[in-house]
């Protein structure tokens, strides 16, 4: 059997595989750290730093960080989890987020992110950026929502390997640009995987709203993190 690699998450002994992330071995050990630009199956690009950990001292993205041995990590530290908190409310200033006529409300991991960390007010101003939005054959582009996290770009492609989004400009201007023509011949279900791999209501299917009520979906009954983070009372209790 390969060895296994010791370290430590706030003190707590875990064990990792050769080559996972901290955040991966974090999940296999019961240790929830936020993501929002990572999803299982892409490579990670961490762009977000919404899974920012301190190591020995230092800022790391966990999602592309790989354990070392005897790793010092720092997650639920009050420092680390303000950082966080900042991070999602300069999100929310950047952007234009209606959460209450969302579609993704209840589903949006943003909207789960900021609960999980209490956010009643941001302390950045908001922004009021004037953005607008796009419309395909079968999906909406709004870009009010958009917190640039890629997914959609490594997610989605044709079957010949062509990718439909991309990023665009830079800085403050960078953007989701769509290729119009490959957009044109997407179908109902890619439609529905670019909506469901977005974290958050920027990609939409159309002509499909509110089939779930707000108030019945994921993140309306569980918080943001419980999945994991019940795993391992499980261990405990066992
Ligand atoms: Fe790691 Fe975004 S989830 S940087």
């Amino acid at each position: 059997m390969p060895e296994k690699i010791k370290f430590f998450i706030d003190g707590k002994e875990c064990l990792a595989e050769r080559g996972q992330t901290i955040y991966e071995a974090a999940k296999a050990n019961g240790v929830y750290i936020p993501i929002l630009c990572h999803f299982e199956g892409l490579k990670p690009v961490g762009s977000c730093r919404i899974c920012s950990v301190r190591v020995n001292g230092r800022w790391m993205a966990s999602c592309t960080q790989p354990v070392t041995e005897g790793m010092m990590v720092e997650n639920q530290t009050p420092e680390v989890e303000e950082y966080r908190k900042a991070i999602i409310e300069m999100l929310f200033v950047e952007g234009n987020h209606f959460c209450p006529t969302c579609e993704k409300s209840g589903n949006c991991e943003l909207q789960a992110l900021a609960y999980r960390y209490q956010i009643m007010v941001p302390r950045f101003p908001y922004l009021f950026p004037r953005k607008d939005v796009e419309a395909f054959p079968t999906f909406l582009l709004d870009h009010n929502r958009c917190v640039q996290c890629r997914r959609c770009v490594r997610a989605i492609e044709t079957k010949d390997g062509r990718k439909i989004f991309a990023m665009k400009n830079r800085s403050g201007q960078v953007r989701i640009n769509v290729d119009r023509k490959l957009a044109a011949k997407m179908s109902e279900e890619e439609a529905q995987k670019a909506m469901e791999i977005c974290p958050v209501g920027a990609i939409l299917k159309k002509e499909v709203g509110f089939k779930v009520p707000i108030g019945k979906r994921k993140y309306d009954f569980k918080p943001i993190g419980s999945e994991i983070e019940e795993k391992s009372e499980g261990v405990k209790n066992e």
